[in-house]
């Protein structure tokens, strides 16, 4: 007679030995840590690289996870053509269909099949979930990413990076608002299971205080914003630009706890909370090479990275913006491609506040058409 002992039995040495996964991430300690225990370094704007003022990285998402980026930070905006990666408008920054970008991450995940990657999509026009299915299919990221059994997961109840590679479901994305579990149930709602602290600050003081959720922090992840804005007015028109000047202390990561490093950040999220940041979203993160990445492999308890982020130059060159010769009033300006250079520094003292529109010298043809549309908040 048949027994069901011995299939029991059968059964869990079959998913032993498919538990193949013997490095998660680099460090064959990860793979029995909760997705929900491990520090990632993010890309704050992963799709917004160059170096005008509206860019907030110096290389593209593929050349972002070869050197250890983990966590993907976007910004979705409506356009004809489909759903596009822009900063606050795409009329100041257009880094291209959310499909393409998409299809590059398919393509290094099937390469480094070990490695577990976050998606923190922002939909800042609240566009319906139901945008970005189709999306998730034509990419083929669906196949991808993780779907969990619940709109809201407990802090214990996440899967282990071994367990997500092992199913090869090793994508966990999140979605900021408009997120529903029916419709599209691979969009994690965010604020459900994951709390941010401030964004767009311009005090290096940092914080670590809860800035939105719909949960309970305490019992939640936590991701940390540790990027440095400079804030300027034109107008009726406020906007902030990522501080470049500091960038090299805001993004060092060295054992140093100086005032407005990752360290000085991550002490003060430890005394209010107790436990690391889950995510740390940087701009110009390679502006320090390995020095972030160190930081998080000292706090996930493994040993440092062997590979070497090479320093972009986005962090330290000055922004370009576009001298312009002719605009026609309603926004849309034209230009013949000559540009000028504005340092942060410079922007700091006068030239932001002296812009002189009759001269034509626009900070980019994005800032003007936004400020001529009326935007009242440009975040970059
Ligand atoms: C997105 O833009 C297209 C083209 O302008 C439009 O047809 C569609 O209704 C928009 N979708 C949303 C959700 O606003
Ligand atoms: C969240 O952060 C934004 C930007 O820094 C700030 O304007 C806002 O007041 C903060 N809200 C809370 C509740 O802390
Ligand atoms: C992981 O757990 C350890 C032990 O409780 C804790 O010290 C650390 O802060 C946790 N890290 C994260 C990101 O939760
Ligand atoms: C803006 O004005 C130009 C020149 O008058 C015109 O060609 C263009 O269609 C206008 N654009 C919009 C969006 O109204
Ligand atoms: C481009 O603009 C510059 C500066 O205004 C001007 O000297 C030059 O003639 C323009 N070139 C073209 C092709 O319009
Ligand atoms: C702006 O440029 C125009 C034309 O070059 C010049 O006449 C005017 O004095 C400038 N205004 C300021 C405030 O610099």
């Amino acid at each position: 007679m048949f027994s069901l002992l011995p299939l029991t039995a059968l059964a869990l040495l079959g998913s032993t030995l498919t538990s193949a996964a013997d490095t998660c991430n680099g460090h064959a300690e990860l793979c029995s840590r909760l997705y929900s225990n491990v520090t990632f370094i993010g890309a704050h704007d992963s799709y917004a690289v160059g170096d005008s003022i509206a860019d907030n990285q110096d290389k593209d998402v593929t050349a972002q996870l070869n050197d250890g980026i983990r966590t993907l930070q976007l910004q979705a905006h409506n356009a004809t053509d489909g759903v596009h990666l822009c900063h606050t408008s795409c009329s100041l920054q257009d880094g291209g269909l959310l499909e393409d970008y998409f299809k590059k991450v398919v393509s290094w995940i099937s390469s480094n099949p070990n490695d577990v990657v976050t998606i923190v999509l922002t939909n800042p026009e609240n566009l319906p979930v139901s945008t970005y299915s189709p999306i998730l299919t034509s990419s083929g990221i669906s196949q991808y990413l993780y779907q969990p059994s619940s709109s809201a997961i407990a802090l214990s109840e996440w899967p282990t990076l071994g367990s997500l590679i092992d199913a090869k479901t090793n994508i966990v994305a999140f979605l900021d608002y408009q997120a529903d579990f029916t419709t599209e149930p691979k969009l994690i709602d965010e604020f459900s299971n994951m709390w941010e602290d401030a964004f767009n600050v311009v005090d290096n003081s940092f914080g670590c205080n809860v800035n939105r959720t719909s949960g309970q922090a305490s019992s939640q992840m936590y991701l940390i914003n540790h990027y440095l804005d400079t804030s300027y007015s034109l107008g009726s028109t406020q906007f902030w630009i990522p501080n470049k000047d500091q960038v090299t202390t805001t993004n060092n990561g060295d054992s140093s706890t100086e005032q407005g490093t990752i360290g000085y950040h991550v002490n003060n999220c430890l005394q209010l909370w107790g436990r690391n940041p889950n995510h740390i979203l940087l701009d110009f993160y390679d502006s320090n090479s390995n020095s972030p990445f160190n930081l998080a492999a000292s706090l996930n308890g493994v040993s440092q990275p062997t590979n070497t982020v090479s320093v972009g130059s986005g962090a330290t060159s000055s922004a370009t913006g576009t001298s312009d010769s002719s605009s026609s009033g309603n926004g849309t300006t034209s230009s013949n491609g000559s540009t000028a250079k504005v340092s942060t520094s410079s922007l700091k003292s006068s030239a932001l506040v002296s812009i002189n529109l009759t001269n034509g010298l626009y900070l980019g043809l994005g800032v003007l058409s936004t400020f001529v549309f009326g935007v009242g908040k440009i975040l970059l």
